[in-house]
C-alpha cells in the first residue's frame, strides 16, 4: 500500500479538546503526516518520528507550507454562483429578481450538469472539502451534483430544493413530487460512497403545509438523513412567514410543527430568534450555519454568536453562496470576525477555523469521517502557503505564533494561498501559483 508523507508545519484540532478550539488546538513546527488507502496514517512530529525509526527521506519537506485539515462549508447553494454580488436588494426581493431565475435555468439539463462540474472544481481550488450543499427543485441537479462530488469522491451531503409555492411556477414541484423525487434520491445517493442525503424545504414560505409534512415524513422513514433549510434571516422574512402560519408560535415552531427539527437539522442563518426558539434549538441538538459573508452582503443582520455558544448550539461556518461574496472559507472567517466585533465577541483564530473544520464536522455529524488529521480520518487535508500572496508573505513576517498565523490568513487571505487541496488522499487540485515555487 502506497503512503504518501509530508513532513512540513502542520496544525489542526485534536478530537479530545471538549469543544474548547483553543485547548483543542495542536500545532506541529516540524511534524510529519502519512496517508495511504484514503484514510491518515500517522501524525506526529518529525523527531520523535526519527527517533522511533520512520524514514523521513522518504518525506516531501515543505517547511514554509502549513498543512490543516480541509474546510467544511455548511450552506452553500449550487446554483447560485451566477447571482454572486448581485447589487441593491435585501433577501426576499434579491429571492425574486436575481436567485429565482436563475435557479430556473437550471431547467436545461446540460446547463445543470456543467455548472454542477464547476461548482465542485471551484469548491476544491479554494480547500473545501466537503460541504452540505442546496441545489433546485429540478430533481436532476440534485442528481449531477451528486455525480460531481462522487466523481471527486468527496464527502458531501446534499438535497434537491423542496418548494410549491410562492416562487415563479417554473420552479415550482408538488408535496406528491416531493416526496417521490426526495425518495428516488436518497434510494440513489444516500450513503453511496461519501454522500449523504439532506432533505430540503427550500424555508417555511416556499412550501404548503401538506409539503412540509412530507419532508418531515422522510425524516421519520430515514431517521440518519440531514435535515437543511433556512431560518430567521431577515425581519422582512420573518413576518411574512408568520404572517402565512398565523398558527404556529414563533417562525421555529413552523419547522417543529411539522416534524423538521432534531439533532440532525441544519438551519441556516438563525440571526433573529427569540430565548425560546434558542431553548429549543439547544434541547434539539440542531446546528446552526453561520454565514457571515452572507448576511453581512444582503444586509440581513449580526448574528449573537455568544449566545449560540452560552447554550451550547453547535455552530459551523457557510458560505451561503450566492448571497455570500466568497466561495472561500478563508474569506467566511474575516467576516465572520467582523460580524463579532460588532457584536462586542472578538473572535480568535482557533474559534474560527475550528467552526471550519472540526466544529462543523461535529455541528453536521461527520467527525467520525473528517474534521482533523487524526489517524484513521479520511485524508482531506489542504497546504496553505501564504509565500503564494507577495503582501501576506511580508505581513507573515511579524507573526510570532501560529495563532497570529492563522489570525493574518482569515483576515488578509483568499484561496491564492490555498496551494494543494487532497481529498481521501487523492491531490484534487494544485494551484497554477505553485508551479513557480
Ligand atoms: N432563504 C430562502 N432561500 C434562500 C437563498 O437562496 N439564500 C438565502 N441567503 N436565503 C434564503
Ligand atoms: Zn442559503
Amino acid at each position: 500500500m502506497e503512503q504518501t508523507l509530508l513532513r512540513s508545519r502542520i496544525v489542526h484540532f485534536r478530537d479530545d479538546g471538549h469543544g474548547s478550539p483553543d485547548a483543542a488546538l495542536e500545532y506541529f513546527e516540524d511534524g510529519v503526516i502519512g496517508f495511504a488507502d484514503g484514510h491518515i496514517a500517522l501524525l506526529e512530529d518529525a523527531r520523535a518520528a526519527r527517533a522511533r525509526g520512520l524514514d523521513l527521506a522518504a518525506a516531501e519537506h515543505r517547511p514554509e507550507a502549513l498543512v490543516i485539515s480541509g474546510f467544511i462549508d455548511a450552506h452553500v447553494h449550487a446554483p447560485q454562483l451566477p447571482v454572486m454580488g448581485s447589487y441593491g436588494e435585501k433577501l426576499l426581493d434579491w429571492l425574486e429578481k436575481y436567485t429565482f431565475p436563475a435557479e430556473l435555468q437550471y431547467a436545461d439539463e446540460e446547463i445543470s450538469r456543467r455548472q454542477s462540474d464547476f461548482f465542485i472544481d471551484a469548491l476544491l481550488a479554494r480547500g473545501t472539502t466537503s460541504a452540505m450543499v442546496f441545489t433546485t427543485s429540478f430533481a436532476h441537479s440534485a442528481e449531477h451534483l451528486f455525480e460531481a462530488a462522487y466523481r471527486a469522491g468527496m464527502r458531501l451531503v446534499a438535497g434537491k430544493v423542496l418548494m410549491d409555492r410562492n416562487a415563479p411556477a417554473g420552479l415550482l414541484d408538488t408535496a406528491e413530487r416531493a416526496r417521490r423525487e426526495s425518495a428516488a434520491l436518497i434510494g440513489k445517493w444516500h450513503n453511496k460512497g461519501r454522500l449523504g442525503y439532506a432533505v430540503t424545504p427550500r424555508f417555511a414560505g416556499t412550501s404548503s403545509r401538506e409539503q412540509l409534512a412530507v419532508a418531515g415524513q422522510l425524516l421519520r422513514d430515514h431517521p440518519d438523513l440531514w435535515l437543511q433549510t433556512h431560518l430567521s434571516e431577515n425581519p422582512d422574512e420573518v413576518k411574512w412567514t408568520a404572517s402565512l402560519f398565523p398558527e404556529a408560535r414563533d417562525y421555529l415552531h413552523t419547522y417543529e410543527m411539522h416534524g423538521l427539527h432534531g439533532g440532525r437539522s441544519v438551519y441556516a442563518h438563525c440571526i433573529h430568534l427569540s430565548d425560546s426558539e434558542l431553548e429549543r434549538m439547544a434541547d434539539a441538538g440542531a446546528a446552526v450555519a453561520f454565514c457571515p459573508s452572507s448576511n453581512l452582503f444582503l444586509g440581513s443582520g449580526l448574528l449573537k454568536l455568544q449566545k449560540l455558544r452560552e447554550r451550547g448550539i453547535p455552530v459551523a461556518l457557510a458560505t451561503d453562496v450566492g448571497a455570500g461574496t466568497s466561495l472561500c472559507q478563508l474569506q467566511s472567517m474575516g467576516e465572520a470576525y467582523k460580524v463579532c466585533q460588532l457584536g462586542d465577541y472578538p473572535l480568535g483564530a482557533a474559534e474560527a477555523f475550528y467552526m471550519a473544520t472540526l466544529g462543523a464536522a461535529r455541528a453536521l455529524h461527520l467527525d467520525r469521517h473528517i474534521g482533523n488529521l487524526a489517524p484513521g480520518k479520511e485524508a482531506d487535508l489542504l497546504l496553505l502557503n501564504g509565500t503564494l500572496n507577495p503582501l501576506l508573505r511580508e505581513r507573515l513576517r511579524h507573526c510570532r505564533d501560529i495563532r497570529e498565523e492563522l489570525f493574518m490568513y482569515m483576515t488578509l487571505a483568499d484561496e491564492r494561498i490555498v496551494e494543494r487541496t487532497y481529498v481521501g488522499g487523492r491531490l484534487a487540485y494544485l494551484s497554477p501559483l505553485a508551479e513557480s515555487l
